[in-house]
């Protein structure tokens, strides 16, 4: 960790790192200079387990964890918040803003998963759905691989938003844009109809929070704050399943009996 004010800076049995808490009691397990416990860059690069009592201050060593990282280094920062804290992302973006960091807090704000390359934008659209990887069922994951490269890897461009994607997901679209493609030949319209209805029903369930863009990058590495307890609240409506889609283990009989869950 460097550029870190001195006074946070620690050394203790040959350990040099962040003073990040004044040591209380207990077991020994990190190294204390004139009190404070220290945790060295090495040890940071490794899990971390913070663990206590309801209000033993779990969260506050996080944060200052967090901010050490931003501040210190040129690491990336995510903060993963399981209770869906409002003041807790407020002080994270505090923090993050006096480590001269911008912080992005989600869900609060769209995230954009278009911007990039087209195998970027290929390899998010794989991750969205929950693909077997193996096994028969294995095979849908090749069969939508080949549509999303088809798509992505378009005479025009990637797509940029959902309905671009949609639009595209048509074997006669496909094959206009990529006349004589070898990936198109293996492919009937029948199995592109079906890798476009899970990202239908995908992005139906999103209800445009995955359509933004515009989203300027910063020079300073990237924080994020995720408040994952509302990522994985049930929009009205829905049956009851997360933000990824459930995996497919057998064919739909038809596009109807399909369901977005
Ligand atoms: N090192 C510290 N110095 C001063 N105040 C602290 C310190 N650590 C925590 N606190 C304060 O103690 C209170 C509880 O801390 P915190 O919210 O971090 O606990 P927690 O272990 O995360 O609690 P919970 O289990 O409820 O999530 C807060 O008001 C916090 O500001
Ligand atoms: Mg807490």
């Amino acid at each position: 960790v460097t550029g870190i004010a001195d006074r946070l800076l620690g050394e203790a049995d040959g350990e040099r790192g962040f003073a990040f808490a004044t040591r209380l009691s207990g077991e020994r397990a990190l190294p204390v200079d004139h009190g404070l416990a220290v945790l060295s860059p090495a040890r940071m690069c490794r899990h971390v387990l913070v663990c206590g009592a309801t209000g033993s201050g779990k969260t506050e060593t996080v944060m200052r964890l967090a901010w050490a990282a931003a501040k210190g280094s040129d690491a990336p920062v995510f903060y993963l918040d399981g209770k869906g804290d409002r003041e807790s992302a407020e002080r994270f973006c505090g923090l993050m803003a006096d480590a001269g960091r911008t912080a992005r807090v989600f869900p609060h704000e769209p995230f954009d998963p278009w911007r990039g390359l087209p195998h970027e934008i290929e390899g998010r659209l794989m991750e969205v759905i929950d693909y077997a990887t193996d096994g028969p069922a294995s095979w849908y994951r090749d069969v939508a691989k080949n549509v999303l490269r088809l798509v992505c890897e378009h005479p025009d461009g990637p797509p940029r938003s959902s309905r671009v994607l949609l639009e595209r997901m048509d074997a006669d679209v496909l094959a206009s844009a990529h006349q004589g493609a070898s990936a198109l030949a293996a492919l009937n319209a029948q199995q592109v109809r079906q890798v476009r209805l899970r990202y239908e029903a995908f992005f139906g369930q999103t209800r445009g929070a995955l359509n933004a863009t515009g989203h300027g990058r910063t020079r300073a590495p990237p924080t994020y704050f995720w408040t994952v307890s509302r990522c994985a609240r049930r929009p009205p409506g829905s049956h009851g399943c997360c933000s990824r889609t459930s995996r497919t283990t057998s064919p739909p009989a038809s596009p109807a009996a399909s369901s977005p869950c």
